[in-house]
């Protein structure tokens, strides 16, 4: 709900508020934090001497300075010596830019933008108009959404004058907070170790970080959070910031002299210029702002229920995702139609229901050197091309999915035998390959053209209900013959993306579409509004998905995280790990396989099987209940809980799972908060299986014969037979369940073995059962 009330106007959210209160001609920024009554005299800046070398702002305006004071939009080289959102450079060089507050007016519903992704059905939306130097306009746009406990932000800049402004820097929010020792953590990383947490204090200074590479990046991801010193995952202040933006990302804290902070965020000004034509418009992307008092699982929580409600299309948004099998790491390049018809078959077998292929189908690629821009299908391996081999897999009784890089161009291509010119590259300058390959001009309309036409047909061609949209290099080489100005090349370039994505998406809203960045280099609330899902990352190991799902979850819900059970030894950390942990740790996502299961031993096989009748009997829960992290994997001895819980609270999963085994520990009690207390509960563990040959040489200690531990013999019944791991059931109140908790059975340690043993090995993880009796 939003109010204007004279001089202060409130935004207001179930459980937040934000607060602005008119001064002189700005808006002071009164309060974000908790919903409060607000009292314009209590929370408005007092300053009546001033302040030693203080830069008196405005005469009518008593001994303000800017530097006390917390605001939206600051006037620029004015005396706010902090970094300000906007900063931009006039027809006559200057860059000192003043503002004057004209209107504040009330919208019903979503403000649409027609070119960049945004949140939809917000109940209301506040624009508050200010005119400023140089015939320059600025519009602030603030939305509410109530339930998820978000308040959006984007600007738009206005050229209302007689000749052309150059934006040097255009944020979509800048807020002012005081400052009481907050910590700072960002989600950061590389290929294969994406989105881990990492904290700072926030000391005196500047406090910066983003992305640079042309996306959002797996370096750094848009979502980033502040919180009290003393916050933990239930209890204390959390704030959480996000962009509804894929392209090159700034955002900052910057802690300055008088007890403020300033946060910010928005496109990245590094390499950003952009040019205001006399009538043009500017559009900033669309900001998230969240806040709880319940800790970072409240925070997440927002978050996830703005992903789910405001960010998914509708379409996608509760609909169950299909459990899916992708030939990538069973065969890489290496298929034909015969190999992939049995893949499919297997799959179907073990309860799979979509067949995704995966790269190389196209051109003539057979390795990552060619094809890409290509759409024509490879009948060397598919001789009855997409439309024959998706019938075949339809009549396997699966449907049917399909791998597209369509932003890139291979050297070795018709397409870019045909049109050089359409890959990104500057001036006499040979282009920087990535994955050997190029990057196509995307701020070009014929470009997106191009896109648009081929893959519309392409999914027309056959019965695809699914497609993996893949993107596997950084920009590079920077330079589009369709720009005068090229500072304005990153995100003409992730508008033409939008546009395109617009298209196709319009065309074919009943296919499920997961986004790819080399797994997750593109994980971003830009995507999301497109993508319903996204590949959380390409390492599959059991052990980092603790830490890359952990790190995710605070800003994205599980329902956006797409996560396989691979093979092992795992292809990118070469560990092993047991393939019910594999199950667990994946099954707290979208699920996916991701191995040969022509391969599998028989006795996996029908591990496959109870892992997806499991799945399918709990996905709504798993897929869409609510998240909470307990332990984190980068803490506490390396241990993961995770929960999920019901809308009524009448089920819940729990997740246990351990890092590296360590003999003679007790666990925690595992306590879980989100239930209700007054409900009694029944907790029951999914009863794994283990392969003996976990046990090496030990077998002979217990087995009544002496064997082989590596012969042959043991091999063989292995493959047929796993051992049922213990069943471990509890009655429990949910006021137990919150404050003391559960103490399992001993864990394997040495010492002796019985059936209520719970044998947890390097990476072991138990699935617990929780429902309402
Ligand atoms: C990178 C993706 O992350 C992988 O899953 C796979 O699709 C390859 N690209 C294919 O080239």
């Amino acid at each position: 709900m939003i109010k204007i009330d004279d001089d202060l106007i409130s935004l207001e959210t179930e459980n937040t508020g934000y607060y602005l209160g008119k001064r002189g001609n700005l808006w002071e920024t009164l309060h974000y934090g908790a919903k409060i009554h607000p009292d314009r005299l209590a929370l408005t800046e007092k300053i009546d001497s001033g302040y030693g070398t203080d830069v008196v702002y405005r005469e009518d305006m008593g001994k303000d300075a800017l530097l006390h004071l917390s605001l939206d939009l600051s006037p620029t080289h004015k005396g706010d010596y902090r970094q300000t959102a906007l900063d931009v450079t006039l027809a006559n060089g200057s860059s000192v830019c003043d503002w004057t507050f004209v209107s504040a007016q009330i919208n019903e519903g979503t403000w649409q933008s027609e070119e960049l992704p945004f949140a939809h059905e917000a109940e209301q939306h506040l624009v508050m108009t200010y005119t400023g130097t140089g015939g320059l306009q600025v519009d602030l746009v603030y939305s509410v959404f109530p339930e998820a406990d978000v308040i959006t932000r984007r600007m738009i800049l206005t050229n209302a004058g007689q000749v052309s402004v150059i934006l040097n820097r255009a944020l979509s929010y800048q807020l002012d907070l005081p400052n009481y020792g907050y910590q700072l953590s960002t989600f950061t990383g590389a290929w294969a170790p994406e989105r881990h947490e990492s904290v700072r204090d926030l000391t005196n200074g500047r406090h910066a970080f983003g992305s640079s590479t042309g996306t959002s990046s797996h370096y750094c991801n848009p979502f980033f959070m502040i919180y009290q010193e003393d916050a933990t995952e239930e209890t204390g202040a959390v704030y959480g910031f996000n962009l509804i933006y894929s392209g090159n990302h700034f955002g900052q804290v910057e802690v300055g002299p008088y007890q403020k902070m300033r946060v910010m965020a928005g496109i990245q000004d590094d390499g950003f210029s952009w040019t205001l034509e006399p009538g043009q418009s500017f559009e900033s992307p669309e900001a998230m702002l969240t806040f709880s008092k319940a800790g970072k699982n409240g925070m997440s929580q927002n978050c996830h229920n703005f992903v789910k409600h405001h960010i998914v299309s509708k379409n996608w948004a509760s609909k169950e995702r299909p459990i899916l099998l992708n030939n990538w790491e069973a065969t890489y390049f290496d298929f034909n139609q015969r190999k992939l018809l049995k893949l499919a078959k297997e799959a179907k077998e073990v309860g799979i229901e979509l067949f995704v292929l995966d790269d190389g189908w196209f051109g003539q690629r057979n390795s990552d050197t060619d094809g890409l821009g290509d759409y024509d299908v490879n009948l060397k391996k598919l001789p009855s091309g997409l439309a024959g081999l998706a019938k075949q897999i339809n009549k396997i009784g699966l449907d049917f999915g399909i791998w597209i890089e369509p932003e890139m161009v291979s050297v070795k291509s018709k397409l870019y035998q045909e049109h050089p010119d359409w890959a990104v590259s500057a001036p006499g300058i040979e282009p920087s390959l990535g994955r050997h390959q190029l990057v196509l001009d995307l701020c070009r309309p014929e470009v997106q053209d191009y896109i648009i036409e081929q893959i519309n047909q392409l999914l027309s061609s056959a019965n695809i209900s699914y497609v993996k949209w893949d993107m596997n290099r950084h920009l590079s080489d920077i330079f589009s013959p369709s720009l005068s100005n090229q500072g304005q090349f990153y995100h003409s370039w992730v508008k033409g993306l939008y546009r395109i994505l617009r298209e196709i998406m319009a065309k074919h809203p009943d296919i499920l579409f997961e986004g790819c960045s080399n797994g997750g280099n593109r994980f971003d609330l830009g995507m999301l509004c497109y993508f319903p899902q996204i590949w959380t990352s390409d390492n599959t190991d059991v052990y980092e998905r603790m830490k890359i799902q952990t790190g995710t979850s605070y800003g994205y819900p599980q329902s956006t995280m797409s996560c396989h059970v691979s093979d092992v030894p795992n292809h990118q950390t070469l560990r092993n790990s047991p393939i019910e942990s594999r199950f667990d740790v994946a099954s707290f996502g979208i699920l996916g396989y991701e191995l040969d299961v022509t391969k599998l031993p028989s006795a996996d096989k029908k591990i496959l099987q109870a892992q997806i009748a499991y799945y399918k009997e709990h996905r709504k829960l798993l897929q869409f209940g609510s998240f909470y992290r307990l332990l984190s994997p980068f803490k506490m001895a390396e241990q993961t809980r995770w929960l999920v819980v019901a809308e009524d609270k009448g089920q819940a999963v729990l997740m246990d799972a351990i890092g590296r085994s360590q003999p003679n520990q007790e666990s925690l009690p595992v306590r879980l908060p989100y239930l209700e207390v007054d409900y009694l509960y029944d907790i029951c563990n999914r009863q794994e299986q283990l392969d003996i040959r976990q046990f090496g040489s030990l077998m002979n200690a217990a087995l009544p014969v002496k064997v082989n531990h590596q012969g042959l013999a043991v091999h063989v019944v292995a493959d047929h037979y796993r051992m049922t791991l213990e069943k471990e059931n509890y009655q429990a109140y949910g006021d137990l369940l919150a404050h003391a908790g559960i103490k399992l059975n001993q864990a394997f340690t040495a010492t002796g073995f019985s059936d209520k043993t719970r044998l947890m090995p390097d990476y072991g993880a138990r699935l617990y059962d929780i429902i309402k009796k």
